[in-house]
C-alpha cells in the first residue's frame, strides 16, 4: 500500500503547553495510528531561531519537546521523530521555493504581522521566510496532511499556493497539503484574550505543570461574577468554559451554563475541578516523559533513526525539483 504522507512540527521554545498538545500533538496521535499514513514529526529548530532564544539553551529546549512527544504518546513504531536542521534539505528547498513566492503576499501574513509587534527589535529576515520554510518542511516529504492548529492555517494556505504554482510553472511534483484540525484547534489564553502562547507569560499551562500549579494558574484567572443572562462569549470566564468542556466534557460545560444564567457558578469550586481534570490527564504523559528523560540514549536513537529515514526522502525530492526546475 502507498501510504499519504503526514508531516508536522513544534518550535523548541521549551516545553509545549496545552495549546500545542491538544491542537497540534493530538491531531500528531490521531494520524499516528492510521495505517495507511506515513507520519514524520519535527522540532523545528530552524523556525525556533528566527525570534530570540539563547543558543547555550537550544539543544536542551530540542529535548523538552523530544521528550513532551514521547511522553504524550508519539510512539517511534508509528511515526518518525526528527529534528529540522538535521536535515539541510529543508533549507535548500525553502530557498528554491522562495524564488516562486511573491513578496507582497508575505508581508499581508498575520503572523508576520504578529511576531513584528511582540518582537519589534528582532525582525529579521529569517522571520520574513517562517512560512516558505515551513512550506518547504511541509513538501520536500510531499506530504498530504498536515496536523496544526487554527493560527497555523495561513501558512497551510500558503504551503498550497507554493505547490499549485510549483507545478504549474514546471512539472507536476507536490500535492497540495490539507490541514488537519483537533477538537482543540484554538485553546485561548487564561489571560482572558487571544490565544494561549508560550511567549506571553500567564497565558499558558505546561505539559510538565504539577496540580499546584495547575492551580495557581487557573486561580489568576481573570472571571467576572459568574452569573448573567446572557453567556460570556469572550474574555476569562468564556475562556475557562472551553477548558472546562475539552477537560471534563461536553455535559459539564452545559451543567455550567444553566448555573450562570441561573443561580450562578462559583468559580473557585470550579477552577479546582478543573485543575484536578487537566492534571489527571497530563499525569501519564509526564510518567511516560520521565521514562525517556531517564533514557538519554534512546532518545538519541529515535532521532537518529528520524534523520535516516528523512534524509533519504528529501534528497529525493530534492533531485526532482532541481530537474524540475532546470538545475541539473
Ligand atoms: P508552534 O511551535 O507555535 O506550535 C506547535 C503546534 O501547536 C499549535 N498551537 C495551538 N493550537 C491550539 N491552540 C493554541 N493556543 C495553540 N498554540 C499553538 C500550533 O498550531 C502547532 O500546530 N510554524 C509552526 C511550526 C512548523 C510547522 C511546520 C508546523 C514549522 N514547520 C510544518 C506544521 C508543518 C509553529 O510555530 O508551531
Amino acid at each position: 500500500m502507498i501510504k499519504k504522507r503526514v508531516f508536522s512540527g513544534s518550535r523548541p521554545t521549551g516545553c509545549l503547553h496545552l495549546g500545542n498538545y491538544l491542537g497540534g500533538v493530538k491531531g500528531y496521535l490521531a494520524l499516528q495510528d492510521r495505517e495507511d499514513l506515513d507520519c514524520i514529526y519535527s522540532i523545528v529548530d530552524l523556525h525556533g531561531i528566527t525570534t530570540p532564544y539563547e543558543p547555550k539553551k537550544m539543544q536542551s529546549k530540542i529535548r523538552e519537546v523530544v521528550l513532551d512527544y514521547l511522553g504524550c504518546g508519539l510512539d517511534p513504531k508509528k511515526c518518525h521523530l526528527m529534528t529540522q536542521s538535521q536535515v539541510p534539505e529543508h533549507i535548500e528547498l525553502a530557498y528554491l521555493l522562495g524564488t516562486i513566492y511573491p513578496v507582497s503576499r508575505m508581508e499581508q501574513l498575520p503572523t508576520y504581522k504578529q511576531k513584528k509587534i511582540e518582537n519589534p527589535h528582532y525582525i529579521n529576515v529569517g522571520l520574513f521566510y517562517y512560512p516558505i520554510l515551513m512550506a518547504a518542511d511541509i513538501l520536500v516529504y510531499k506530504a498530504e496532511l498536515v496536523p496544526v492548529g487554527k493560527d497555523q492555517l495561513p501558512h497551510i494556505e500558503v504551503a498550497r499556493e507554493i505547490a499549485r504554482k510549483f507545478n504549474s510553472m514546471f512539472s507536476h511534483v507536490f500535492p497540495e497539503p490539507k490541514a488537519f484540525e483537533t477538537q482543540g484547534t484554538y485553546i485561548p489564553s487564561l489571560l482572558g484574550f487571544g490565544k494561549m502562547s508560550k511567549s506571553i507569560k500567564g497565558s499558558f499551562i505546561l505539559l510538565t505543570d504539577d496540580l499546584k500549579t495547575i492551580e495557581e494558574r487557573l486561580a489568576k484567572m481573570p472571571t467576572d461574577s459568574g452569573k448573567g443572562e446572557i453567556l460570556p462569549k469572550e474574555g476569562g470566564a468564556a475562556n475557562l468554559l472551553v477548558l472546562v468542556e475539552l477537560f471534563m466534557g461536553k455535559k459539564e460545560r452545559e451543567d455550567n451554563e444553566k448555573k450562570y444564567l441561573g443561580e450562578g457558578i462559583r468559580y473557585g469550586e470550579l477552577k479546582e475541578k478543573l485543575a484536578q481534570a487537566i492534571y489527571e490527564e497530563l499525569k501519564p504523559i509526564q510518567e511516560k516523559r520521565k521514562y525517556f528523560e531517564n533514557n538519554p540514549e534512546l532518545v538519541s536513537k529515535i532521532l537518529e533513526e528520524g534523520r535516516l529515514y528523512c534524509s533519504k526522502i528529501a534528497k529525493q525530492t530534492l533531485m526532482e525539483v532541481k530537474k524540475a526546475m532546470g538545475l541539473v
